[in-house]
């Protein structure tokens, strides 16, 4: 992971390289569309203000969830000794990040959508509450974490999210080899380059046209960097945003040219 000066510095050459949000000088008719009505729609909705009471419910919340070892080398063993506030106030998507991924599920409208990381459920709720009609199938490896992820659901009310707990490693093959082909993939779990290049490769066999792959956190240290202009630069990847807190990857074959934009936001 990077220091803060190191990631401070990355942010000001991200800052000072990328497009405006108004979307000036972005050809593209797809990702300017993404830019003026997607990222730039600051509307207010509704299921936004019960999800981030929720959040401020979980930055208090002192229960200890079991920490569990998932091997040599897993990212899982880095709940170990943390409340759940301390999860809460770390580990999930900023509430900017949040609407974002509502706003998308709702612009859209993908119907399958598979997430690695359900954490206490933040950003999984900003998908679902987006769409009731999609189903939502999110992953997590540790059953303490999922059990609270579960209790936020029923609380929002939220009932098209399908839970699988277990390291990816061992649940991602199975689900994939029998997922319908995917509208929307966030990740954002297991941030190091092997694992994510893995994932990225496994979800391949299940993108249509019109998918988007989502991948958080990819200025987070020299591995994330590392994995992301591997995926970026893939050849079946046609239009690719990078928004520093997260990349955005599309298929769609109408493109023609590969194109990369870094946008503001
Ligand atoms: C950054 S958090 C997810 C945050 C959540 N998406 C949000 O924004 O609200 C990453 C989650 O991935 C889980 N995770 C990391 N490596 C994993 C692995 N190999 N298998 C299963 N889960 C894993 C962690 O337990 C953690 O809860």
């Amino acid at each position: 992971m990077f220091s803060s000066t190191e990631l401070a510095i990355k942010y000001l050459n991200y800052a000072w390289r990328a497009s405006g949000r108004r979307g000036h000088g972005i050809h593209s008719p797809f990702v300017y569309e993404f830019v003026s009505e997607v990222l730039n729609d600051s509307r207010f909705f509704y299921p936004y203000a019960e999800i981030e009471k929720l959040r401020t419910t979980l930055e208090r919340d002192l229960r200890m969830p079991e920490s569990e070892d998932f091997g040599a080398g897993s990212s899982l063993k880095n709940i170990s000794g943390k409340t759940v506030a301390d999860v809460a106030r770390r580990a999930l998507s900023t509430q900017k990040f949040g609407r974002l991924l509502f706003r998308i599920v709702n612009h859209y409208q993908p119907v399958n959508l598979m997430e690695l990381g359900t954490s206490l459920g933040i950003s999984t709720a900003y998908m679902a509450s987006a769409n009731p009609a999609c189903s939502l199938v999110s992953l997590e490896g540790s059953k303490s974490i999922a059990q609270i992820a579960a209790e936020n659901f029923k609380k929002l009310g939220l009932k098209n999210i399908w839970q699988v707990v277990g390291n990816f490693d061992d649940t991602l093959k199975n689900l994939i080899k029998q997922s319908p082909p995917l509208d929307l993939v966030f990740l954002d779990g297991n941030h190091r380059k092997e694992p994510v290049l893995n994932y990225f490769h496994q979800f391949l066999e299940k993108r249509s046209v019109s998918s988007m792959f989502i991948f958080h956190d990819i200025h987070w240290s020299r591995e994330m960097e590392a994995a992301w202009r591997m995926i970026r630069d893939h050849p079946e990847v046609m239009v690719s945003i990078d928004l520093f807190s997260a990349g955005f990857i599309f298929f769609r074959e109408n493109f023609r040219v590969k194109q990369h934009f870094i946008i503001r936001f």
